[in-house]
């Protein structure tokens, strides 16, 4: 049985004080007992908030990014460790957005993964092709040479302390999700390709779908086989409309 796990990735938004009325409603909202995992990703600047507003709620919450490198001469950059130091749970690996806006390429992508593990974090593996590429008929292969390179030379992760999140670059901030049956093939095909990889991992893993997720079509995704939460943008900037979408897990 895989819990479901929801993440609501606020990218570059909110100043602390909407941060504060954000997690006051949120946790207004949510009910103790429940059957879906939530997981905030704030801004570096509001994790702190994160941290001390969260605490004891059950709510996780984590980074979007962070530098392989515990410490050194990395000007601008936070560490994992530093982001673990505050107690962070997650940390986003290989966002189509740091991917193509920040260079961010497959090596850097392996490092976070593995300084995640190893500082204790759970990384949220993105992975997912451009349109070009998918009406080239290469989704599968674009995705499956992210898997391999983000995950080459690691030993096999706990199912618990690894989530892959499928987001389509194309259904990305567009309100164009993609068709349900096209992210359970792919989310389908991610399971199996790390069940080959890593044996025991491929049914235990979570797999989130990510792009264009909103209140109104979030049970389409959630309902899918191999799909077992969402990776959500917009719409997680909302706390009712965060709520409503995880509701549907
Ligand atoms: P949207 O939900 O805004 O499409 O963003 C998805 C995303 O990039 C989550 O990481």
């Amino acid at each position: 049985m895989r819990t479901p796990i929801v993440a609501a990735n606020w990218k570059m938004h909110k100043t602390c004080e909407e941060a504060v009325s954000y997690f006051r409603r949120l946790l207004e909202l949510v009910p103790a007992r429940r059957e879906v995992e939530l997981v905030i990703l704030p801004p570096a600047t509001l994790l702190f908030l994160a941290q001390k507003h969260l605490a004891g709620s059950g709510i996780a919450w984590g980074a979007q990014h962070a530098y392989p490198e515990p410490q050194g001469a990395f000007t601008g950059e936070v560490s994992v460790t530093q982001v673990a130091d505050l107690g962070a749970s997650f940390l986003v690996c290989g966002h189509s957005e740091r991917r193509r806006l920040f260079g961010e390429d497959d090596g850097l992508v392996a490092r976070k993964v593995r300084a995640a593990l190893e500082g204790g974090l759970i990384p949220i593996l993105c992975v997912g092709e451009t349109l070009e590429e998918r009406e080239a008929g290469r989704a599968w292969e674009v995705v499956r040479g992210q898997l391999a390179a983000a995950l080459a030379d690691l030993e096999l992760p706990s199912p618990e302390r690894l989530v892959i999140a499928y987001e389509p670059v194309w259904a990305i901030g567009t309100g164009v999700a993609a068709r349900p049956q096209d992210a359970q093939e792919v989310a389908a095909r991610i399971r199996h390709w790390l069940g080959e990889r890593f044996p025991g991992l491929g049914e235990r893993v979570r797999i989130q779908y990510g792009g264009s997720v909103k209140p109104d079509n979030a049970s389409d995704f959630l309902a899918l086989p191999d799909i077992d939460g969402a990776l959500v943008g917009g719409a997680s900037l909302d706390p009712e409309s965060f709520w409503e979408i995880a509701r549907a897990a």
